[in-house]
């Protein structure tokens, strides 16, 4: 059967399945602290490169952008915005709320529902729209009832303020309990050809056409670097590592939507062209095995 490039997000959202997660645009070192932390914490020296990065990414046919609140306190918010708005009418903006950043090295949820509220309030503004697309709860907090967090971001769909609900890092237990309360359209868990650790949540969003936007799709690099197994099969397709791994994730199933982050041009225009690149049925077996054997 002929692989979809397109799926339907919520049921009436457009989106190629090969979409940019921009949190990387903020990941320079920042001074003081522990080097190759990816601190994401502030908004890129060279703003105009990353602009450039957003821009070239639409008008290659990525219309599905993710972003965060958290992603240096919101400053990556507001570059998106500068790049894209207004946007073009097939682009689909993703972000998330409900982590606090005290400091470039802490990551700590917060899900209180006025607070999750307060911060869809600030991405609308930041993000210079009066609905977001796709909001997105960044780590359920265990320190409040599910029902008030995933409450808040119904509230906010029902006021208009949100199209879509999405998770991240949840497993199929927390999907299906949230499910309970309201419809989900996506959850953002982490997964690639070295981390596995999501399979069950694959296939229960596969089963429920609920979209499985795999986070650090590309691995760093850790399981496609020279002499890996990725680049192995890559080199017998004609692909690039990078994008033998993207491809692999596109074939797994077909409601994942891989956003790899990245600040080069060249990167970029590679991951989005994983688009065409296909895997027979026993490439794809080996690799799933080749890369368990690696991980
Ligand atoms: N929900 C969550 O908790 C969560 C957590 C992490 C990330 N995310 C989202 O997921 C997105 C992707 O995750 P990620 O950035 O962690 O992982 P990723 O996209 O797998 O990896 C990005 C890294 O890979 C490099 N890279 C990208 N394309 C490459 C290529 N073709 N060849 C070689 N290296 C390449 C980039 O460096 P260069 O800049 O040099 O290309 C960058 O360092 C983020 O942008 C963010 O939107 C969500």
């Amino acid at each position: 059967m002929a692989m979809a490039n397109t799926f339907e997000l919520g049921g009436d959202l457009t989106v190629d399945r090969l979409g940019y997660g921009t949190m990387r645009l903020a990941a320079a070192p920042e001074p003081g602290f522990e080097a190759g932390m990816g601190h994401i914490w502030r908004a890129p020296a060279d703003r105009e490169s990353a602009k450039a990065v957003l821009r070239k990414a639409v008008e290659l046919g990525v219309n599905l952008i993710d972003t965060a609140d958290s992603y240096a306190l919101g400053e990556n918010e507001e570059l998106v915005a500068e790049a894209l708005h207004p946007y073009a009418d097939q682009v689909v903006i993703a972000t998330k709320v409900g982590v606090l950043r005290p400091s470039p090295v802490e990551w700590v949820p917060l899900g209180h529902p006025a607070y999750l509220r307060q911060q869809t309030e600030l991405s609308l503004r930041r993000l210079k729209v009066d609905r977001i697309d796709l909001l997105q709860l960044h780590r359920l907090d265990p320190a409040y009832p599910l029902e008030d967090q995933i409450g808040a971001l119904k509230q906010l769909v029902e006021e208009g303020k949100a199209r879509h609900i999405g998770l991240s890092e949840v497993s199929v237990e927390q999907l299906r309990a949230a499910q309970q309360i309201t419809p989900i359209a996506s959850v953002q868990n982490m997964y690639n050809l070295a981390e596995r650790g999501h399979e069950d949540v694959v296939d229960y969003a596969a089963a429920q056409g609920i979209a499985f936007i795999p986070f650090f799709p590309v691995a760093g690099g850790a399981v496609t670097g020279p002499g890996s197994p990725v680049a192995e099969v890559a080199t017998e397709i004609g692909a690039t590592p990078a994008q033998t791994a993207l491809a692999w994730l596109l074939h797994r199933s077909p409601t994942i939507l891989p956003i790899p982050g990245t600040t080069s041009l060249e990167h970029l225009a590679e991951n989005v062209a994983a688009r065409s690149v296909r895997l027979s049925d026993a490439q794809f077996a080996r690799l799933s095995e080749l890369a368990t054997a690696t991980a």
